[in-house]
């Protein structure tokens, strides 16, 4: 899969070529192009933004340097389709669901704001809106970075044990289950039994509950989306008796 991040600073990420983002780059799995607007600029200063019309504090990506900067992608993907994000703090909050979605694609392009935002007219260009959460960043690269993590671990070849992912939180609705590792007991707090029985069953009731457990007190909001059986209904029962 292809990630394009178009963006002032391209630096930010450099970073992805360690762990295992950079052995799914070096594997050919994934290919990750950061791009600055400011290559597609003629003047001088290489500006790629302006004042705000009608006045305000700080400055406006213009939606020139943005447009040039997706054709030259366009060009360079030889017309294959992409599929067009802009991160931004008024678009949908990202979740796991978008990540399984883009994860489907061949290529995804994310469009980083800066400084007061992006001019209007740049919304025109992309498909999608996503925002991080209810907070505002100093642009969009930190949002850009999550996107591209929590999509590309999903891509097979990128995580080394296929089954990590299908456990965890969120994969199926629910938190996932409390992990243990060594030591055995740590400061007073022994690792549960039955993780150390080796009856595979009795361990598998047991994550199941704990992670719905674990989901009723922390995000009970998830239960009222995920997909629960009879036995999980009974499980929770069980739980809501033990409080
Ligand atoms: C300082 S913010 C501009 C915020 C803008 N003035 C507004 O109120 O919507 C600069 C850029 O950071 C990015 N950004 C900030 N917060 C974000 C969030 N929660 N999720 C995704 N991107 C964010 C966006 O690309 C945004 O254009």
């Amino acid at each position: 899969m292809r990630f394009e991040i178009v963006t002032l600073f391209p630096e930010l990420f450099d970073g992805l070529r360690t762990g295992l983002l950079g052995k799914a780059q070096e594997a050919g799995v994934i290919d990750i192009q950061a791009i600055t607007p400011r290559e597609f600029t003629s003047d001088r200063h290489r500006t790629v933004d302006d004042a705000p019309y009608g006045g305000g504090s700080g400055m406006v990506l213009m939606p020139g340097p943005i447009v040039e900067t997706l054709d030259h992608l366009d060009e360079a993907r030889g017309g294959k389709p992409t599929h067009r994000l802009l991160l931004t703090p008024q678009g949908a909050r990202f979740s796991q669901a978008h990540a399984r979605r883009f994860s489907e694609l061949d290529s995804l392009t994310l469009v980083c704001g800066r400084y007061e935002g992006f001019d209007e007219r740049i919304r025109g260009l992309v498909d999608e809106e996503v925002s991080l959460g209810d907070f505002v960043l100093l642009g969009g690269e930190a949002a850009a970075l999550a996107v591209i993590e929590a999509t590309a671990r999903l891509l097979p070849g990128v995580l080394g044990n296929e089954e990590s992912a299908a456990d965890e939180s969120h994969a199926d609705g629910l938190l996932e289950y409390p992990q243990y590792t060594r030591p055995e007991e740590f400061r007073g707090e022994r690792v549960p039994d039955i993780l150390r029985s080796g009856n595979h069953a009795a361990i598998a009731r047991w994550r199941r509950k704990e992670s719905l457990r674990r989901t009723l007190e922390r995000r009970p909001d998830l239960l009222e989306t995920a997909a629960l059986t009879d036995e999980d209904h009974k499980l929770l029962d069980e739980i809501r008796a033990e409080r």
